[in-house]
């Protein structure tokens, strides 16, 4: 996972819950980088499954929650973050449409071992897009608060039903455009 994820996600915990909660996560996780991580490096994803794991357990979150809560977080953060093309599109549908066609694939061309999650795109009717996660890492209810933040962003009211699979790694995001 890059370490642009690990770094936001410190600034959320400890935005949201304190720099002393973020200190007691490092403490319980007892990692090598031990905080010091630097956003153009990668780490193991499942450092940040330990991090997660943590942040959940000190702030008494279910994981759900606290992905979808970091989501909503994270957006306009990644957005500030964004090569200039995607910062051009004012819509929360062709935003959408456009994270697997241009959002994912220009952070790829910019650092190549970046890993993004698959995320394609279907309109099902006038007010409803579909979008089909899948990625190892399983975090479906991220791109869920992704999703509500760009909304939030695009000054756009919606509802998003998040269907989990069979498989851990896919899921199906309907978003209800109101
Ligand atoms: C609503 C819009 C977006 C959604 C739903 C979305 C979804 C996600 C999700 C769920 C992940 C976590 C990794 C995984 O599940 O495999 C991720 C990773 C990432 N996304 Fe996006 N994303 C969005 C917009 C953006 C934007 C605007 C940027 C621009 C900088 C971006 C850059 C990244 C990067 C750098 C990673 C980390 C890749 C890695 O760790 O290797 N995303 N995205």
């Amino acid at each position: 996972m890059k370490g642009i994820i690990f770094t936001q996600f410190a600034d959320f915990i400890s935005e949201r819950f304190g720099l002393i909660t973020w200190q007691t996560i490092l403490d319980n996780t007892a990692l090598e980088a031990d905080g010091c991580y630097v956003g153009t490096m990668t780490y193991p994803d499942h450092e940040f499954m330990q991090l997660f794991g943590a942040a959940c357990s000190v702030s008494e979150r279910d994981g759900v929650q606290m992905q979808i809560e970091f989501g909503q977080w994270l957006f306009p953060h990644l957005l500030q973050k964004s090569p200039p093309e995607v910062r051009l599109i004012d819509n929360l549908t062709d935003f959408l449409f456009s994270i697997d066609t241009v959002i994912h694939v220009e952070v790829k061309k910019l650092d190549p071992e970046a890993k993004t999650p698959s995320l394609q795109c279907t309109q099902l009717d006038a007010n409803t897009l579909c979008l089909n996660y899948l990625s190892s890492r399983s975090m479906g209810y991220l791109a869920q608060g992704l999703i509500e933040g760009a909304a939030n962003h695009f000054k756009q009211v919606i509802s998003v039903d998040v269907t989990p699979s069979e498989s851990p790694e896919q899921y199906q995001l309907k978003v209800h455009l109101l």
